[in-house]
């Protein structure tokens, strides 16, 4: 099946989705990442490969880091950035998607940045661009969340230099998680040794095993001798019914503690998202401690968004030499 995030000759023309790409591509993204990130060190932290260019972020979901370092990393690549207000925009008079992606490509946009509510967002702004215009998905519904699991990979790079023979536990509510989905298929493309998922029954999707995980259901077996633990937040704003019991629960069940975090590796990172509920799905001795890296997370997300930006907008400038 034709994968639309990618032009004739296989170069990204949009950002929508982990599935589908080469580990060629998510190892390019990490390497011209590293290399942006070292301008982030200099006193001028501006570099030009996006001048002249115009990005418009189009949130329709609260969102404090995706937002501010797709901004941030715009910026530094001397591009001009638009914010849309979504409350304010005529969105709320009952303009339609198109409606809105159409009157912002009038304005001379060539790049959307899009995080909806909706899974399939992106790709259906994707599917109606103009010509030469890229979607960068920052999270749609519970499908998918490609930069946000570029970052991570990044992230467990800086600290263990293989992706071979590492063990990655992901915590928590994987049945809701964009973030948690986009992460396996990254793991998966560059050779993880073990992916696994630890979690409630009633918060695991049922493609967990077609998906390459290894599934647990608790925390003292999934932790055992792990490289690199990554919670996730209890989607509560995404649940309909019950899936877990109440009060402290599933803290002490699925929470991450001081003692449990002992069960991993030694030298085993902790990272999380964002954004965290301590007390509920981890303790701030562990969000705090010395094994978290949750963030440098965020910190990370400027040199890849600004490396995926470069990437995408440089295929535009090829197609059009
Ligand atoms: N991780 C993440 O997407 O956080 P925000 O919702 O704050 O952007």
């Amino acid at each position: 099946m034709k994968n639309i995030q990618l032009d004739s000759d296989g170069k990204l023309k949009h950002f929508l989705s982990i599935e589908g790409l080469s580990a060629d591509i998510l190892n390019r993204i990490l390497d011209t990442a590293q290399s942006l990130h070292e301008v982030a060190g200099r006193a001028v932290k501006n570099v030009p490969l996006l001048r002249g260019k115009t990005i418009v972020n189009l949130f329709f979901e609260p969102s404090t880091r995706t937002r501010t370092t797709f901004e941030i990393a715009a910026k530094r690549l001397s591009a001009d950035v638009i914010n849309l207000d979504i409350a304010s925009s005529s969105t709320t008079k009952g303009e339609s998607l198109i409606d809105t992606l159409q009157t912002l490509e009038a304005m001379h946009s060539d790049m959307f940045v899009i995080r909806h509510q909706h899974s399939g967002a992106a790709h259906f702004f994707a599917q109606h661009a103009a010509p030469g215009i890229s979607i960068l998905n920052a999270g749609d519904g519970w499908h998918a969340h490609p930069t946000q699991a570029m970052l991570d990979m990044y992230t467990i790079k800086s600290y263990k230099p293989e992706f071979h023979g590492l063990k990655v536990a992901i915590v928590g509510d994987i049945l809701h998680s964009r973030v948690a989905r986009s992460q396996i298929h990254a793991l998966n493309i560059l050779g993880v040794g073990e992916v696994r998922v630890i979690a409630p029954q009633t918060l695991l999707p049922e493609d967990m095993h077609s998906m390459g995980t290894h599934v647990f259901n608790d925390m003292e077996s999934g932790l055992e001798a792990c490289d690199v633990i990554i919670m996730l937040r209890l989607q509560n704003e995404r649940m309909q019914g019950d899936h877990l019991p109440g009060g402290n629960e599933y803290f002490n069940t699925f929470g991450l503690t001081e003692k449990r975090l002992k069960l991993a590796k030694p030298d085993c990172i902790v990272m999380h998202p964002g954004p965290m509920n301590r007390g509920v799905e981890i303790e701030s001795a562990v969000a705090d401690g010395p094994q978290s890296v949750i963030l440098e997370q965020v910190s990370h997300g400027i040199a890849v968004r600004m490396a995926v930006m470069a990437m995408v907008l440089g295929h535009q400038s090829e197609s059009k030499s």
